[in-house]
This record gives C-alpha cells, sequence and structure tokens, in this order.
C-alpha cells in the first residue's frame, strides 16, 4: 500500500496547503490515552465534515446532468439577435435533469414530470433555460406554486407521501388537467433523460436586430428517440437501482454515445398574441402546431461528464430569470414570479456568491455593484463601489422603452387571467388523450389513474377526481370510476361523523 507520509509534501495536505500530518490517526497522549484540543488537523475534518452538505433543492432535489455544446444550425436571426442563435454560433453549456416532488435520495422512476434545466454560457452572459420534459405546468398563477409542490411532497403528521392530498390540489385547480394528463401517461415515465423531449414551456420574447418583438416556445426533441417505462417496470427499478437514470447518462457519455437533442421553436409575432384565440401566456396551454409551425435553431449534443458532481451539478444555479440581449421574459405570471424565486433559493442554499463558482461562472467579464457578502472571491479592488461615479468605473444608464419589454396599463388586481374565445381548461387534455395518446396508452392512463385513486384517496376528493377525469373525456372519466368502484368502497373523509 503507498504511504504518503513524509514531511515534504507527497501526502495529502491541510486546507492551508501545509502538509497534513496524518488521515489515519489523531493525536492522543500516548496509543491509548485521550485527544488532545491542538490536534487541529483533526478539528478541522470534523468541523467540515459538519458543514459537508448543503440543503437540497426545495422542489427539483433529485437530478444528475453533464456538460455540452448546442450549435445553431438554423438561421433564426429574423427573430433574435441573441449571439447564442446566429447561424453557426457553438455554446458550451450545462445541463441537469430532476424529477419534482423526490428528495435527493429518491428514486429516479418515480412518476414525475422531470426537470429540464440548460445553462448556456454564451458569449453575451449566461442563458439559462429551465423546463421541464412537458410544454406545460399545473397552474398559472406563481402565488399557487408552494401549496402546489407541498401537496406533492409530505404530510406534516406521519412524513409520507399521500394521493388523497394530490388529488385534492388538482381537482381543486382544474387548471391542472392538461398537465396531470400528461404526468399520468407515458411522458410520467421516461425510460432515460436520454429519450425525453424537453420544453422552456413557458412563453418567452425574442427580439431581433431592429428591434422587432416575438413571442416563441422552445421544443427540445430527443433524437434517441421517446421511450418510456410501464408501471410495473419503473416500480421494479425503482427498488432495484435509485439511480437509475443518473447512471444512465453518466455511463452512456463515458462510453461515447452522446446524446442528441434538436432544439426547435415556435414563433408568435408581437400583435397576435393580443388578440390569439388562446391566452398564449397561460403555461396550461400549448399552441397549436397547425397555427405555429416548428422552426429549426440547432442541435445540443452533450458530450461531457462531471468531474465532480457536488461540485459542478449540486451547486449549479439556474434561473428562469437569467437572459441575454435578444431574449426577454413575457407577461406570463409564472414566469415573472419564477424570475425571483430562483437566485433568492440559491442565496438560501450555496451562498450570496453562488454565481462565483466555476459551474455558474459566465465566460465573460462581470462589472458588477453587488458587494461583498460571503465567501466573496472575485472582487473589483479598489475601484469606486457605487454608481455613478467619478473613478471611471463604468455604470450602466438605459432609460425609456425596453426593448424586451410591454405594454401594460390597468388598476392593480387579484384576479385570474381574461378568458380569451378559446380558453378552457379541459379541451386541450381531452384532446392529448383522445387525438394523441393511442388506444394502448389510453388503457394505460386508466389504470394508472385508477392506480392512483385506489391509493388513498377518499370522499369527497375522489368523486371529485371522476368528475375532473369526465370533463376531460367522458369516456375515460367513466372507465376510470367503473374500475374505482370495482375495487374500492369509499371511505368516509378524514374527520368526518360516519352516522
Ligand atoms: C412560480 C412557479 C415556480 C417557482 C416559484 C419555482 C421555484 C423553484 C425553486 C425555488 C427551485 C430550486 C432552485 C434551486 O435551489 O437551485 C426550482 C427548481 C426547478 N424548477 Fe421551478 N419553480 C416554479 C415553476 C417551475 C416551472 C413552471 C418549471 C418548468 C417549466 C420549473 C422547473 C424547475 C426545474 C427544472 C428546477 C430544477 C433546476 C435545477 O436543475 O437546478 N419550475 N423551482
Amino acid at each position: 500500500m503507498a504511504r504518503h507520509d513524509d514531511e515534504h509534501g507527497t501526502g495529502s495536505t491541510m486546507s492551508t496547503g501545509a502538509p497534513a500530518p496524518s488521515d489515519r490517526h489523531s493525536l492522543t497522549i500516548g496509543p491509548d490515552g485521550p485527544i488532545v484540543l491542538h490536534d487541529v488537523h483533526f478539528l478541522e475534518q470534523m468541523a467540515h465534515f459538519n458543514r459537508e452538505k448543503v440543503p437540497e433543492r426545495q422542489p427539483h432535489a433529485k437530478g444528475g446532468g453533464a456538460f455540452g455544446v448546442f450549435e445553431t444550425t438554423g438561421d433564426v436571426s429574423r427573430y433574435t439577435r441573441a449571439a447564442l442563435f446566429q447561424p453557426g454560433a457553438r455554446t458550451d453549456l450545462l445541463i441537469r435533469f430532476s424529477t419534482v416532488a423526490g428528495e435527493m435520495g429518491s428514486p429516479d422512476t418515480w412518476r414525475d414530470v422531470r426537470g429540464f434545466s440548460i445553462k448556456f454560457y454564451t458569449s453575451e452572459g449566461n442563458y439559462d433555460l429551465v423546463g421541464n420534459n412537458t410544454p406545460i405546468f399545473f397552474v398559472r398563477d406563481p402565488m399557487k406554486f408552494p401549496h402546489f409542490i407541498r401537496s406533492q411532497k409530505r404530510l406534516p403528521d406521519s412524513g409520507l407521501r399521500d394521493n388523497h392530498m394530490q388529488w385534492d390540489f388538482w381537482t381543486l385547480n382544474p387548471e391542472s388537467a392538461h398537465q396531470v394528463t400528461y404526468l399520468m401517461g407515458p411522458r410520467g415515465l421516461p425510460r432515460t433523460w436520454r429519450h425525453m423531449n424537453g420544453y422552456g414551456s413557458h412563453t418567452f420574447m425574442w427580439i431581433n436586430a431592429a428591434g422587432e418583438r416575438f413571442f416563441v416556445k422552445y421544443h427540445f426533441h430527443t433524437q434517441q428517440g421517446m421511450a418510456f417505462f410501464s408501471n410495473a417496470e419503473a416500480m421494479a427499478m425503482a427498488g432495484s437501482d435509485a439511480d437509475f437514470h443518473r447512471r444512465d447518462l453518466f455511463d452512456a457519455i463515458a462510453r461515447g454515445e452522446h446524446p442528441e437533442w434538436v432544439l426547435s421553436v415556435q414563433v408568435m409575432p408581437y400583435e397576435e398574441a393580443k388578440h390569439y384565440r388562446i391566452n398564449p401566456f397561460d403555461l396550461t396551454k400549448v399552441w397549436p402546431h397547425r397555427d405555429y409551425p416548428l422552426i429549426r435553431v440547432g442541435v445540443m449534443t452533450l458530450n461531457r461528464n462531471p468531474e465532480n458532481f457536488f461540485a459542478q451539478i449540486e451547486q449549479a444555479a439556474f434561473s428562469p430569470g437569467n437572459t441575454v440581449p435578444g431574449i426577454g421574459l413575457s407577461p406570463d405570471k409564472m414566469l415573472l414570479g419564477r424570475a425571483f424565486a430562483y437566485n433568492d433559493a440559491q442565496r438560501r442554499r450555496i451562498g450570496t456568491n453562488f454565481h462565483q463558482l466555476p459551474v455558474n461562472q459566465p465566460r465573460v467579464p462581470v462589472e458588477t455593484y453587488q458587494f461583498d457578502g460571503h465567501m466573496a472571491y472575485h472582487h473589483s479592488g479598489a475601484a469606486p463601489v457605487y454608481a455613478p461615479n467619478s473613478g471611471g468605473r463604468p455604470w450602466a444608464d438605459r432609460t425609456g422603452r425596453m426593448d424586451d419589454g410591454w405594454e401594460a396599463d390597468g388598476e392593480m388586481v387579484r384576479s385570474a387571467y381574461t378568458l380569451r374565445a378559446d380558453d378552457d381548461d379541459f379541451s386541450q387534455p381531452g384532446a392529448l388523450v383522445r387525438e394523441v395518446f393511442s388506444d394502448a396508452e389510453r388503457d394505460a392512463l386508466v389504470e394508472t389513474v385508477s392506480g392512483a385513486l385506489l391509493g388513498g384517496v377518499r370522499s369527497p376528493v375522489l368523486e371529485r377526481a371522476f368528475d375532473y377525469w369526465k370533463s376531460i373525456d367522458p369516456d375515460v372519466g367513466r372507465r376510470i370510476e367503473e374500475t374505482v368502484r370495482r375495487g374500492h368502497a369509499p371511505e368516509p373523509a378524514a374527520g368526518m361523523s360516519e352516522s
């Protein structure tokens, strides 16, 4: 066995860089005596170990990721001036895939939506696209998000996950129907991360060189083909290899199999958004492709594994608020809520200066007036710490109309979005069930939903769930109710009298 114990630094070191005395024996009074307080190496090891973990992400705790490159092969320069989307541009990137509800150690193959977060290290700063493997979401007002996530996690008393709580939330928020249909269908159980699509989900803004604005939706189509697990396969895998998806991606890249996705966008001219028959900023809706066909942008390839999972994946910090010139947000209230939430989560989870860590650091010079704080590493020396200043340090001074803005007027209210002609919660999920799912997928949907409802959903949530599914599709709803009633006598709701 190799020994690394000489005093000349061939072994390990302390965090100060000085040679460590021993990684195997603490310093004691004689071989059997007490440990002494000045064994600094031992004390530092113990103290650092106690601080070794950072809090896991509140949602999307379990995941994995890789590095790669995006190459713009199409020409979308008439829609955006963003450097990364100009013909021929190649941009390094980091991607992280995840589940939403499970904790850090939870199985990868539990039925759930999958996160699909990309950080593009562009020549104009970092651009983050923090999406999912579905083109829509459960709710359309960010006020509901913490309630939604809690309903999918654990009961306050037993600490157990609970179908009743999940369906209670969903059926009381019927705008969830579209996403719940996706979730209960095949996309709720992707076979691997390599075999699923990714979506920006929200509507974003693109701005071209002339300052013209467009609204866009991002679609990443897997070139490995879509593939799914059945309920039985996913359940067996959850027991035999809880890290199956993380392992699959790492092993594939290590073998030299570099997965690819083609990015296409749907583009809606700015003015059309004001009158389109579906609210284009409602995150529970897709834009029909016959109205807004896909336009090919380029190809994403994942080609490099992390060298250190903690430093490069756990400490990775994505935020939908991180945009670059030529790309903006949109009036989607969910997106506006998210623009605040992520950086705040990361200041708590990782620390004030999380953006200075190598994995989060932009590849362009940073000239920020954010100062000091825990673990400040990059600094601006003695340059002025205020703006404007007479010391020659640049500051920003744009005024007037913002080219990534939009018009808004009216009284301040708390209200749902104004409904458009074709806005309703059930047409799109109904079309998904009837026109997109195959017969076998519809059968599996009935089996999956019935199984979930049989797993402890009580009255009155159970009856609401039958109505919810009948509103999505009368036939599927009837079959779910029949299956459940055959297998289950509803219990009274907790706290209700049985008289
Ligand atoms: C108002 C709504 C939402 C809020 C407040 C919210 C908040 C959060 C927070 C706090 C995190 C943890 C961030 C961290 O600790 O680094 C997170 C992670 C994530 N969220 Fe959201 N979220 C919202 C909606 C969405 C939507 C609509 C999507 C997808 C379209 C999404 C996709 C993700 C993904 C993929 C991650 C994991 C990021 C990573 O890989 O590090 N979230 N969200």
